[in-house]
């Protein structure tokens, strides 16, 4: 009798993010922002985006002037130190390196420059400060544009002086979004919760992502699978996340 129950719950389908497969913001590379700060913390991160589904990883350390002064150069030696402990420990999952750039002045510059470094041919991942309007940007997305990247905000969810119509007239521009999973247990805020979803409801979603830096955020990146909007996204088929498989 046991033995059928037990067979009845393994039958039920284990929900997991094999639709995205992708998982293209993270904070895992070790020792160079305030995400894994070693390449062990490096490694329980990975092992628990693995044991949820995620098949490759693209880690995007922080580009921000005034804390971190990442390079090219910086993400992919620390991409050398993560992978040469992937192969120590015999752990078999892809991983790339991009950033997360801060929208600010450098950020133009490097733009000017082009100094970037893009994930999958010409993605561009910037994220906007949690508290104040960025400079005038839209500028800088075409430009981008016209360069042949294409520009994802991060978390738009989590910028509470952003509207839904100013997202809109975002896309409209050509830049996609990504939004973290975790906003939609709360994680953040129930604000930022509630913008989560009204992004989900009006299919304004183009990633979705872990944003992971610390056990903290795995665990929640676990418990969103629970979420009916996370279940949506990955039932909806529209994610961009596979083409950077
Ligand atoms: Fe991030």
């Amino acid at each position: 009798m046991f033995g059928l129950f037990k067979k009845r719950r393994d039958e039920q389908p284990k929900l997991n993010f094999e639709a995205i497969a992708v998982d293209m913001h993270s904070h895992v590379l070790p020792g160079i922002d305030d995400g894994a700060q070693n390449p062990q913390e490096s490694i329980e991160l990975i092992k628990t985006m693995m044991s949820a589904g995620i098949k490759k990883i693209i880690a995007t350390p922080h580009v921000m002037n005034d804390y971190y002064r990442n390079t090219p150069e910086s993400i992919k030696s620390a991409l050398a130190v993560l992978k040469a402990e992937l192969a120590e420990q015999q752990i078999d999952i892809p991983v790339e390196a991009s950033a997360e750039y801060f929208f600010d002045e450098v950020f133009m510059e490097l733009v000017e420059k082009n100094e970037l470094l893009p994930m999958g041919k010409n993605y561009i991942l910037f994220e906007f400060s949690f508290v104040s309007p960025p400079p005038v940007f839209i500028p800088t997305i075409i430009k981008l544009k016209d360069m042949g990247y294409i520009p994802i905000l991060a978390h738009p969810e989590r910028y509470p002086y952003y509207t839904l119509d100013q997202y809109k007239n975002l896309k409209q521009w050509g830049c996609m979004l990504q939004l973290n999973t975790i906003s939609l247990t709360g994680y953040y805020g129930r604000e930022t919760k509630l913008c989560a979803e009204e992004l989900v409801d009006n299919q304004l979603v183009d990633f979705i992502s872990s944003d992971m830096h610390a056990t903290r955020h795995a665990d929640a990146f676990v418990r969103s699978l629970e979420m009916p909007y996370v279940q949506r996204l990955l039932a909806g088929g529209y994610l961009c996340n596979k083409a950077l498989l």
